[in-house]
């Protein structure tokens, strides 16, 4: 695999990307084919979050309207108006998905979920519709002014994983038939539970945590995101899982765009990385640096591989086919992140993941 310049793989489906609303999707959904990617799931995480079919439909038109040659698989955000008759209508509509985020835990959280229990009767109705519940694995952190000094450990970013895996147990135990998937996973524990449960149960793995840890973002707000980057074990596991998957894992990039003056401004950082344009290229750059690392065994990294990672596993979990059939020839070190997306007449500017460094190019 090192060896090899270029590859020619089916055009990717991307399980998790962030494309917002107005100005900011007119810039970003543009760059989903640069990326190599021709098929997405869309996160409903707006301003108001996306909650009814029709918002959601709506939505789903206006991002076709900006890019029409891409699938655009949608998601309601699990909410208190969530009911297992919008779950109905939902289904009908075409509507693949729920995505639940703990309340407060990331970008436009607020109205996220405090209690799993008070929505069993809507995943008894998902999982009787064949609907895909999305999981935002964290559990909320502990104020520091409440953190106990024995007995209980206090919940910080580096422990809110970990610490949400036993409700993807028992969420899994309760709704055997229910196709969950835990969005992100961030650490050799996230994937230990997803392979501890049953086949309908996924996990989906990040470009950018493929090569990013804790030192990384600590000080550099256009790598932080969550779940935040975990230790250099952790990165090292995913990158295994990538290669040792067997249909367990496969690409979501959570690619997350912000305007540079949130990544940079007085105010909090706004977490989230930004991968679009460049999606199937920084995976493959991992695996490289895997492979020299000695994680990744050269042999392991082949075609069947690498196509189920990218489409393969994420559209037969889906249960979607790549109905464009499309392929794309990538380049290794033959192009260049940008420093900085912009447009003409648009008022937002994203700083990529790791911009201004050379990565593999895309040819359709
Ligand atoms: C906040 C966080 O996660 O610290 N969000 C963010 O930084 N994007 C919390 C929140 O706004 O929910
Ligand atoms: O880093 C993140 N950014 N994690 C999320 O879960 C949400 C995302 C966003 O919407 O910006
Ligand atoms: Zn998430
Ligand atoms: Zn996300």
């Amino acid at each position: 695999f090192t060896q090899i310049s270029e590859l020619e793989l089916s055009a990717a489906f991307d399980a998790h990307v962030h494309l917002r609303d107005g100005e900011m999707s007119q810039l970003v959904t543009p760059t989903i084919r640069q990326g190599g990617v021709n098929q997405v799931y869309v996160m409903p995480n707006l301003v108001p979050p996306v909650t009814t079919v029709k918002q959601c439909l709506e939505y789903r038109d206006r991002l076709k309207a900006i890019e029409p040659n891409v699938d655009y698989l949608m998601s309601l955000y699990l909410h208190e108006s969530i009911t297992p008759e919008v779950i109905r209508e939902a289904k009908k509509a075409g509507i693949t998905g729920v995505k639940s985020y703990p309340a407060g835990v990331t970008t436009n959280s607020s109205s996220g979920v405090i209690s799993y229990e008070s929505f069993y009767p809507v995943f008894a109705e998902m999982e009787k519709q064949n609907m895909i519940l999305n999981l935002h694995g964290e559990v909320p952190s502990t104020p520091s002014h409440a953190h106990a000094t024995k007995d209980s450990a206090a919940i910080t970013i580096l422990n809110a994983e970990p610490a949400f895996l036993p409700t993807l147990k028992s969420l899994h135990e309760k709704f055997p038939k229910l196709r969950i998937i835990l969005e992100h996973c961030s650490t050799a524990a996230a994937l230990a539970a997803v392979r501890a449960c049953g086949s309908s149960v996924a996990g989906t793995i990040t470009a950018h945590h493929l090569s990013l840890v804790i030192d990384d973002w600590a000080g550099d707000p256009f790598c932080f995101c969550k779940p935040v980057a975990k230790t250099p074990e952790d990165r090292d596991a995913l990158l295994q899982a990538v290669v040792r998957s067997e249909g367990r894992f496969f690409l979501g990039t959570d690619s997350a765009p912000h305007d540079q003056g949130k990544k940079r401004g007085e105010d909090k950082v706004a977490a989230g990385v930004f991968t679009q344009g460049n999606a199937v290229g920084y995976v493959l750059d991992a695996l490289e640096r895997g492979v020299e690392r000695g994680v990744v065994g050269e042999e392991e990294i082949n075609q069947d591989g690498l196509e189920g990672f990218f489409g393969g596993w994420g559209r037969r979990f889906y249960q979607v086919d790549d109905g464009r059939g499309e392929r794309v020839v990538l380049r290794k070190g033959q192009e260049k992140v940008v420093d900085v997306l912009e447009k003409d007449g648009i008022n937002v500017r994203v700083v990529p993941f790791r911009r201004g460094e050379t990565t593999w190019s895309v040819e359709w």
